[in-house]
């Protein structure tokens, strides 16, 4: 358990809403398809050590060891709450996944622990000096020649998007992401990033960033 006391965003903004949160990202915001997308990115090899950053209620982390057995799992959050669900549900479906108490700005692991870092929705919760110290984070966490996949909010391409972009760009931790500007933020600290797809949603146009170290 991560002892500082650091603010962060609730999964859905208000707590109230946590318990909603499997199923409104199953049916309105179709989590399991661009997930999947996500983790046939990733490419995850047998005996790969995987990160889930900002991991939720463990879907993201569950499919990844769903999708390869011989790979080590981890999620990382800051919300013990959304923990709990997250070892819930993988005890009953019983897939062997770690999940930590943790921020995404100061990782509790060693250097050079991880082959890839994934992470889903969650960037557009930090702050851009949060951004910042995450990047170099997942640089020092990442092996030489790992990789980091993300799927968050990007640039609008969409008409759809374009017309939400200044409804988005009103909350402060998401103007880097409709900016468009998380290729280079996660860049900056020696990953090669560039865009690699997007993924159209009721709440705007999702981008797919893939790194390497
Ligand atoms: C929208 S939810 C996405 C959860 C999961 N990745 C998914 O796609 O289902 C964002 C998550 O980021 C977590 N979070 C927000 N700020 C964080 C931080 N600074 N460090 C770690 N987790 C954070 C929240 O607790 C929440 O579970």
């Amino acid at each position: 358990m991560s002892e500082r006391q650091q603010e962060y965003i609730p999964a859905l903004s208000f707590r109230f809403l946590t318990p909603f949160f499997d199923f409104i990202q199953k049916y309105i915001v179709r989590d399991v398809r661009y997930k999947s997308l996500l983790i046939d990115q990733a490419n995850i090899q047998p005996g790969y050590k995987v990160l889930d950053l900002g991991c939720g209620t463990g879907t993201l982390a569950m499919m990844a060891k769903e999708a390869q057995p011989e790979a080590d799992v981890t999620g990382l959050d800051a919300d013990p709450e959304m923990l709990e669900m997250a070892v819930e549900k993988s005890a009953s479906q019983n897939i062997d996944v770690k999940f930590d108490t943790g921020f995404t700005d100061k990782l509790p692991y060693p250097d050079a622990s991880f082959d890839r870092v994934l992470s889903s929705i969650m960037i557009h919760h930090l702050k851009t000096t949060e951004k910042e110290a995450t990047a170099r984070e997942v640089f020092r966490v990442l092996k030489p020649g790992g990789e980091l996949h993300i799927i968050d909010f990007g640039k609008p391409v969409s008409l759809y998007g374009k017309l939400l972009g200044p409804f988005l760009h009103g909350f402060e931790e998401a103007n880097d992401n409709i900016d468009g500007k998380l290729p280079d933020m996660f860049g900056a600290p020696g990953l090669k990033t560039a865009i690699s797809g997007h993924f159209y949603t009721f709440f705007g146009d999702l981008a797919f960033i893939k790194g390497i170290k």
